[in-house]
């Protein structure tokens, strides 16, 4: 069970770690182009700031283009970056490959149970849903989530639900099954947070005065 932060901006991932309760970063091709540096260079960084995974995500249009930079990113700290591959059945054959090497895999953008399923059949550490992709794509990514869960329950492989942009959502994610859930930010900072509490906290306080 672990909670990670969805970003590839130091200033986020700092603030995000000092919380003391966030288990390591997930990055992808579109955070680390916002920050507009190069991946490898963001990936350094945020290994040197976490001592948890950092996840790194391959781009390359070819297959040994996307085995190449797997191993290149898997080399900066063997057994912390954990590769992310996005979910086709080439890709899954990559991820199986590599982790017969011990490079830790993340198969990412699953859009369906049986993407799960191969993912754990493939050995692949992670299973990485988009849920509130899902949601707007195919109207519920939550059952989606469910059925992934279900199909990987007796495999090593994780569900981590990612895509999630409120708190409620982050919590029908993990009942629906995901053991562990990357956030942006925000959506980790909201999690703590609930107006009742702020009342109660302003209640005792008037009670001291
Ligand atoms: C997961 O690791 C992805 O980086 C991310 O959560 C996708 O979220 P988005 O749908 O907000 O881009």
């Amino acid at each position: 069970m672990a909670i990670l932060v969805d970003s590839a901006d130091t200033d986020e991932v700092r603030r995000a770690l000092e919380l003391g309760f966030v288990a390591g970063v997930t990055t992808n091709p579109t955070l680390i182009a916002k920050v507009k540096r190069p991946g490898l260079e963001v990936l350094d960084d945020l290994l040197r700031m976490t001592e948890g995974p950092v996840f790194y995500q391959v781009t390359a249009e070819t297959l040994s283009g996307r085995e190449a930079q797997a191993r290149e990113a898997a080399a900066k700290a063997p057994g912390r970056v954990v590769i992310k591959i996005p979910a086709t059945t080439e890709n899954l054959a990559l991820a199986a490959r590599l982790g017969r090497e011990g490079i830790r895999c993340a198969i990412t953008a699953v859009s369906s149970a049986a993407q799960a399923y191969t993912a754990a059949m493939a050995g692949a550490d992670y299973a990485i849903p988009y849920v509130n992709r899902l949601t707007r794509q195919l109207g519920d990514g939550i059952a989606v989530v469910r059925d992934c869960a279900a199909v990987v329950r007796n495999s090593q492989t994780k569900i981590l639900a990612a895509s999630l942009k409120t708190p409620e959502e982050v919590v029908a994610a993990i009942l629906a099954g995901a053991e562990d859930v990357t956030l942006p930010l925000d959506v980790l900072l909201a999690m703590g947070e609930h107006e009742l509490s702020h009342r109660a906290i302003a209640d005792f306080a008037a009670s001291l005065r």
